[in-house]
C-alpha cells in the first residue's frame, strides 16, 4: 500500500477533523486514530480542530465586502490544500449538528466553490447503538450537492464512549480491521483520483437547470 500511495506527486493528503467542539469528544478520538491509520499507511494528514472552522450563524446580510469568518476563510484553505478531507461527526437529534452545517453554508459562498470535486469520507461515533450514523446521511447531503464526492461506505461507532482502548485503538479485533480496510480504501480511491483524474462534472444543482442570473450560484 505505502508504494502505492507514494508518488512522484508525494503522498496523498487527508484533512481530518471531528466536528465535535467538546473536550473528551468521542469523535475526536475517533478522528485522532483515523489519522494514525492514514500515516501508517502512507498518507499525509493534516489533523485539524473543529474550533479553527467554527463560524457565526451564517447570515447574508454579512455578505458585504467579500466578507468571511475567519473559521471559514481557515476551512476552505485546508480544503483546498488537501486532496479530501475526513469528518467524524456527532449526531444530534437524528441529524447532523448545526455548527458543522453552519461553517459548510458559510463555506459554500467562495468561488470557485472549494467541495466540488473533492473526495470525502464520513464517519461517526456516538455512545447509542447507532453509532450516530443518522448524522452521516444528513451530512452527506449537503456535500453531495456541493459535488464533493462522498465515499459510499460510512464508518458508525456504536457504543463508543466503551469502544477505545486506553491507547486510542478500537478495542474490538474486527472492528478495528473493519476501520482500517474502509479507510485503506479511500486512500485508494483518492490516490487513483488524483493521478487518473478522469471523472469530471459540471457542479449545478440539477444537470437540466437553467443558468441565468436567477441560478447564478451554481457554476
Ligand atoms: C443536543 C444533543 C443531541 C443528541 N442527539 C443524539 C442523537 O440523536 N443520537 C445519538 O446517537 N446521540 C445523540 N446525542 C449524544 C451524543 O452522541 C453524545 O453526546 C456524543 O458523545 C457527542 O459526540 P462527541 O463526544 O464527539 O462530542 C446527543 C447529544 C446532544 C448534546
Amino acid at each position: 500500500m505505502n508504494e502505492q500511495i507514494m508518488s512522484e506527486q508525494g503522498p496523498t493528503s487527508f484533512l481530518v477533523f471531528s466536528a465535535s467542539l467538546r473536550k473528551d469528544s468521542i469523535n475526536t478520538l475517533l478522528a485522532k486514530l483515523a489519522a494514525q491509520i492514514i500515516e501508517k499507511n502512507g498518507g499525509t494528514v493534516d489533523y485539524a480542530s473543529m474550533s479553527e472552522f467554527d463560524c457565526p450563524s451564517f447570515n447574508q446580510d454579512l455578505e458585504v465586502n467579500d466578507f468571511y469568518p475567519p473559521g471559514a476563510s481557515e476551512f476552505k484553505e485546508r480544503i483546498l490544500a488537501n486532496d479530501a478531507f475526513i469528518i467524524s461527526s456527532p449526531e444530534y437529534n437524528g441529524s447532523v449538528p448545526g455548527l458543522i452545517k453552519n461553517a459548510i453554508d458559510w463555506v459554500s459562498r467562495y468561488r470557485p466553490q472549494p467541495f466540488n470535486e473533492r473526495h470525502s469520507l464520513l464517519m461517526s461515533a456516538s455512545p447509542s447503538m447507532g453509532g450516530g450514523n443518522k448524522a452521516l446521511w444528513s451530512l452527506r447531503m449537503p456535500l453531495e450537492h456541493l459535488g464533493s464526492r462522498v465515499f459510499p461506505d460510512m464508518f458508525s461507532l456504536a457504543v463508543a464512549h466503551k469502544a477505545f482502548t486506553p491507547e486510542g485503538t478500537l478495542a474490538d479485533e474486527k472492528l478495528s480491521m473493519r476501520f482500517e480496510q474502509n479507510l485503506v480504501a479511500f486512500m485508494g480511491l483518492v490516490e487513483a483520483a488524483k493521478h487518473y483524474p478522469c471523472i469530471k462534472k459540471a457542479w449545478v444543482e440539477f444537470l437540466g437547470e437553467k443558468t441565468d442570473m436567477v441560478t447564478e450560484r451554481v457554476e
